[in-house]
């Protein structure tokens, strides 16, 4: 497909990872996921390690575990390549086209993920989905069933000021006027469920933005989005982001 080709493709699709697709075409992504590449500290060099990506939506996450060198890289995803969401699948089947890139896709929701179904990885990606799952503990026990080696996890969380595994329950829209969120476990109810479901060892990830989670970010954040929104500042002071790696 040459460059005036691709371009159009692109401006039809609605994307959410901001992707590089090669000359000069960039995608118009509502997420910029290279910070939370920087975050989620996946590893640099993946050669011989099969990936398997949960959630994938536009695939930028399973694109780089190919271009670090695993060898078989699973792309699945099933609310937004469903059409559920906003989403479509169509941005992941249009960069993969653009980058030559080979690896696999299936459309298949996490609770219905197993070894049977889609092998045992090395390595998983369950990125930016455990919030969205109403029943957190069982697709944390698939996610579990699919996992050789190494899990990366990332999360929203909340309830950061109790110490105790403890999970927020959001019934409606209450995160992000987005009824899809379903939970906010705070970092101990993480690694208590990733500990029930099978990982032997579990480790907060401390990035460069580690910040994010300390109490000058948080106050910051609640109070811009007391001001913007009128949202509850203790509320939103108990949430943030965190990755978690989990080994078996
Ligand atoms: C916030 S996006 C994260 C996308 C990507 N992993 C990232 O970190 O940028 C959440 C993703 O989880 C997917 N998702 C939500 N519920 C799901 C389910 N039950 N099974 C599989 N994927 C699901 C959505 O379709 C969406 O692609």
């Amino acid at each position: 497909m040459n460059k005036n080709d691709l371009e159009k493709e692109v401006a039809k699709i609605r994307w959410w990872h901001t992707i590089d697709l090669g000359d000069g075409v960039v995608t118009n992504g509502v997420n910029n996921p290279v910070q939370l590449l920087d975050r989620c500290a996946l590893p640099e060099d993946l050669s011989g390690m099969t990936v398997l990506d949960i959630g994938a939506w536009d695939g930028f996450f399973s694109f780089e575990a190919e271009r670090r060198g695993a060898k078989r890289v699973l792309a699945t995803d099933s609310y937004s390549w469903g059409g559920e969401g906003w989403g479509t699948k169509a941005g992941f089947d249009l960069a993969r086209r653009a980058l030559g890139s080979k690896i696999e896709d299936m459309e298949i929701g996490v609770l219905d993920i197993s070894p049977e179904k889609v092998g045992v990885f090395d390595v998983v990606l369950f990125l930016g989905v455990l919030y969205h799952m109403r029943h957190p503990l069982l697709a944390l026990e698939r996610v579990s069933s699919v996992t050789g080696k190494h899990l990366i996890l990332e999360t929203h969380v909340d309830m950061l000021g109790t110490k105790r595994p403890a999970m927020a329950f959001y019934p409606g829209d209450e995160l992000s006027d987005d009824p899809s969120n379903w939970c906010g476990p705070n970092p101990a109810a993480v690694e208590a469920m990733l500990k029930t479901v099978g990982f032997k060892k579990c480790q907060r990830i401390h990035s460069p933005v580690v910040f994010r989670t300390g109490i000058v970010w948080r106050a910051g954040r609640a109070l811009y989005v007391k001001v913007r929104k009128n949202d509850s500042f203790s509320r939103r002071f108990q949430q943030s982001r965190m990755v978690f790696h989990a080994w078996k």
